[in-house]
């Protein structure tokens, strides 16, 4: 991003109106070169509203990423605080950008936060709509030495860590729906994307993806395909995005640091006690079939325990695999 889009970005962060020619005048440009900037901000996701005679404006305002306030409110012990901790304000995928650089010593244990991105992802190779400065798309790298069979249950502790970050910054009835989505009241509030690269025998990385809905713009809304919801629906007052940014990097890298030594085991319980479908009848669809039976729970590793209508428990590994209610 250009310096001067960043000028901008910050003087239209107080959601009032400036006039282009104000704008300019500020920043020592035309109004051409001003709206030129605009147009582009516009083109990644910034909801900006034009008025004639008025000028622009975004209008609840925004708060852009900061590094410095982010790493303040980080509260992890010494040696966990990250080394390399990169904001984009727009990328194709802050997963794909650690994926890219697996190889790399100096992105170990990095994290990647963007403002947008132009290729976010989702599970079952969904698009995740991310739309600028209104959302948190988050990566993080980790190496895990055991192989992928000691990363059973990683997707659902992380749902785990991030349902602790949202509690912490005041949200309540946070639910989790197996294997990784963030759930408020059926609604979805965000999602977890798990990428395992190296040998799934021996050492391996993993680049966990989170994307959080904050402040979804009504027309980048228009584009998600299921019921969703946001922080700043569900508060009183909008959350600052730096605090939320923070909370999730610090229950995060302490979840992984801890998942290493302890697996699944020890967080369970939480993500039981926070199933979004315990009880309920509902469909696993694999790409060969869909399978209708009551939630039981999660085992040890992390695998979905239903009950089928002849009373036997069938077990289900993450994976490719969707649940819904059943209808
Ligand atoms: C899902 O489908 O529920 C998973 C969504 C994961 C989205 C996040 S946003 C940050 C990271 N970068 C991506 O491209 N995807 C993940």
């Amino acid at each position: 991003m250009s310096e001067l889009q960043s000028k901008i970005l910050k003087l239209l962060e107080d959601g009032q109106f400036h006039s282009g020619e104000s704008l300019g005048e500020r920043l020592g440009v035309s109004r051409t070169a001003v709206w030129k900037q605009l147009q582009k901000l516009e083109a990644i996701g910034l909801q900006l509203e034009s008025v004639k005679g008025t000028g622009y404006r975004v209008p609840a305002g925004f708060e852009l990423l900061d590094q410095q306030q982010i790493r303040d409110q980080i509260k992890v012990p010494a040696q966990l605080m990250p080394a390399r901790l990169e904001i984009f304000q727009n990328i194709d995928s802050t997963n794909k950008y650690l994926r890219d650089r697996v190889d790399n010593p100096q992105y170990a244990r990095s994290l990647v936060l963007s403002e947008s991105q132009s290729g976010g992802r989702g599970r079952r190779g969904k698009t995740w709509v991310s739309p600028f400065a209104a959302n948190i798309y988050l990566s993080a790298l980790w190496d895990f030495e055991r192989g992928a069979e000691a990363l059973e249950g990683l997707s659902l502790a992380v749902g785990v860590a991030v349902r602790r970050a949202l509690l912490e910054v005041g949200l309540s009835d946070v639910q989790l729906k197996w294997p990784n989505d963030i759930y408020i009241g059926r609604k979805k509030l965000g999602g977890i994307l798990l990428e395992m690269l190296g040998d799934p025998a021996g050492y391996c990385s993993v680049v966990v993806g989170i994307g959080i809905n904050v402040s979804m713009p009504s027309q980048a809304a228009a584009a998600i395909d299921q019921d969703w919801t946001d922080i700043n629906s569900q508060l009183a007052q909008p959350i600052s995005r730096n605090r939320l940014a923070a909370a999730l990097i610090s229950h995060i890298l302490c979840l992984l640091d801890s998942f290493q030594a302890s697996g699944f085991g020890p967080y369970r319980d939480e993500w039981q006690s926070a199933d979004a479908f315990a009880g309920q009848l509902a469909t696993v669809t694999t790409v060969r079939d869909a399978i209708s039976g009551t939630v039981v729970g999660v085992d040890s590793g992390g695998a979905l325990e239903m009950k089928l209508a002849s009373g036997e428990i069938q077990r289900f590994i993450g994976g490719e695999l969707s649940l819904r209610l059943a209808k």
